[in-house]
């Protein structure tokens, strides 16, 4: 698993594109040629077996969210007065929680960590960590600077828009991409170890590009795909999308998109173009930077994206003040959920480690699929296999730099945005909240597979010294210089979580087992969704599960 991931290097992304994370592990857009090959084997599952929601639909494209509601009780003479008990105070059980709440379930929320959100974990001052190997950090930042330690950012089309707005939480845009930012590739290139601004690195690859594809263009390399208009179409979009001068890139007569190392200013100061050296197109195709750009294209990247304001998992403690902190137990770890004659039974601990049982009509799974596994139950063997079918969580690690200036934006322009490297921290996050405060915290790595294996072996301390050892590369001394605290996170060693993400083997029958449920207990999570590793897809796994629930509860009422 972990040196299938590292086939993410290869093609990096403002975060972890989906498309090259399920590529990595074998899913995705490759499960058409991957079912055709396992039908020939007789191993994919049949037709009958494939997709069927709430109801028995035979298509998953059918399925429509229809909110629970006590109407449907009252249709029938009765009154809702079933219990719910929701495992997890993540995206998804706090959501499940929700919904069924407004229909009038009673819902009792359990949550093994000491507060919610789960793997959307904003560390505000003075909060604290204590890891699976028993280290504790605290989040020594100064008031006002957070660290957002897990989900980060949310797309315009996301559902999750639709509870900031029923629930009130108050967001702000999110800056995924920015043109200052940089490209840094040690290993690759004519010149590695050159930081490049993303608008200089676009500007010479769509030249370079656009320059190559009118030559083949004229040279009538293209005749077999392209009538004469095609071709005039096809070089005017390339003159303007690489600012060609008759096809030439270099022959233009400014390159000013590249940048400037001196900006225009008063009146016949025209400022200074960057850089005097001119990578010739060999130069450019080597340092592979184009590579780097399809985040900002994808369908999950692509700008504007959003956050809420103070933190990511502000939008958890809204669903609490919501659902009422009183039906919300902390630090109640979940040992046994059973299906029983008239429901279910579910066993937790309290802080002290004294066993309770809470018995009710429903329950909801919403802890991680390999958690869900540890739990004494009776929901049988295809369950347990369709768990199992989850990759133990992803290891993933992030860490957070207060620095006492903001120096990315004084220094270097940089107001939000993801700095893209082939080193192991990966990625770099610019905060996109604080502008003009005095301080500030970047995320100094973001990384995935044996780069967040390995700084996650390390403590603390050498974790930071690895991460600015990396970054003052790219940004000059005062990566070390002005640095004041960091908090690292690595997300396979969090208590109660284990892993960042998981992906579903789609095509097996099992997981079409677990969408259905067992007995009076349903799963939900990101990794139940169609798009894990988001806050969306835990939202829309959850109305999933609870519109299956309430359908079994109507019908049974
Ligand atoms: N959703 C995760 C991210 O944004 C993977 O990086």
């Amino acid at each position: 698993m972990t040196d299938k991931l590292d086939l993410l290097d290869e093609k990096a992304s403002g975060g972890v594109s989906r498309r090259g994370f399920l590529q990595a592990v074998g899913i995705g857009s490759s499960a058409g040629v991957m079912l055709g090959a396992m039908g020939a084997i007789g191993l994919a599952p049949t037709a009958a077996a494939q997709g069927h929601g709430p109801g028995g639909l035979a298509h998953k494209q059918d399925w429509r969210w229809s909110p629970p509601s006590r109407a449907d009780f009252s249709a029938k003479g009765k009154k809702n007065d079933k219990r719910v008990v929701v495992i997890g105070a993540g995206p998804a059980g706090l959501c499940s929680a929700y919904e069924l709440q407004k229909a009038g379930y009673k819902v009792t929320v359990l949550e093994a960590r000491h507060r919610p959100g789960g793997r959307t974990l904003t560390m505000r001052p003075g909060d604290k960590e204590t890891d699976l190997d028993g280290v504790t950090q605290v989040a020594q930042w100064d008031d006002g600077v957070y660290m957002n330690c897990g989900a980060g950012r949310v797309a315009q089309w996301m559902v999750t828009m639709e509870y900031y707005r029923e629930l009130g939480v108050p967001y702000q845009v999110m800056t995924n991409a920015s043109a200052e930012a940089y490209l840094y590739n040690e290993k690759r290139g004519s010149t590695p170890g050159n930081p490049t601004k993303y608008r200089t690195a676009k500007a010479d690859f769509y030249g370079t590009v656009g320059e190559l594809l009118t030559y083949a263009a004229d040279q009538g390399a293209l005749d077999a795909k392209l009538t004469e208009e095609d071709k005039v179409n096809l070089k005017s979009f390339l003159s303007a999308l690489g600012s060609l001068k008759d096809g030439k890139y270099w022959d233009a007569p400014t390159h000013a998109d590249r940048g400037y190392s001196q900006y225009p200013s008063a009146w016949n100061v025209e400022g200074v173009e960057l850089p005097p050296t001119r990578p010739d197109m060999s130069q450019t195709l080597a340092s592979r930077f184009g590579n780097y750009f399809e985040f900002e294209n994808s369908w999950e990247q692509a700008m504007l994206m959003f956050q809420p304001i103070g933190g990511m998992d502000t939008t958890y403690q809204y669903f609490v003040r919501a659902i009422g902190e009183h039906n919300v137990f902390f630090n109640s770890p979940v040992t046994g959920v059973e299906n029983t004659s008239d429901g279910v039974k579910v066993t937790y601990q309290d802080k002290h480690g004294r066993s309770y049982q809470l018995a009710a009509d429903f329950a909801v799974v919403a802890s991680p699929a390999h958690i869900a596994r540890t739990f004494t139950n009776n929901w049988g063997a295809d369950i347990d296999t369709g768990l199992g079918e989850f990759a133990k969580g992803a290891a993933v690690g992030k860490i957070g730099l207060q620095y006492a200036s903001r120096w990315w934006e004084t220094d270097h322009h940089i107001y939000g945005g993801i700095t893209e490297t082939d080193m192991d921290l990966q990625h770099i996050w610019y905060p996109s909240y604080g502008y003009g405060e005095r301080k500030g915290l970047i995320i100094g790595y973001y990384n995935t597979g044996t780069a967040a294996s390995t700084y996650g072996a390390l403590s603390p301390k050498e974790r930071e010294a690895r991460a600015v050892e990396q970054g003052v590369k790219i940004h000059g001394e005062k990566y070390r210089t002005e640095l004041e605290h960091s908090f690292s996170i690595a997300w396979h060693k969090v208590p109660h979580i284990q892993g960042a993400w998981a992906y579903p083997n789609l095509a097996s029958p099992y997981f079409q087992k677990l969408q259905e449920g067992a007995g009076n207990v349903y799963f939900a999570g990101d990794w139940m969704s169609e798009i894990s590793a988001w806050q969306h897809g835990a939202f829309w796994a959850a109305r999933y599960a609870v519109q299956s629930l309430h359908e079994k509860a109507v019908a049974t009422a």
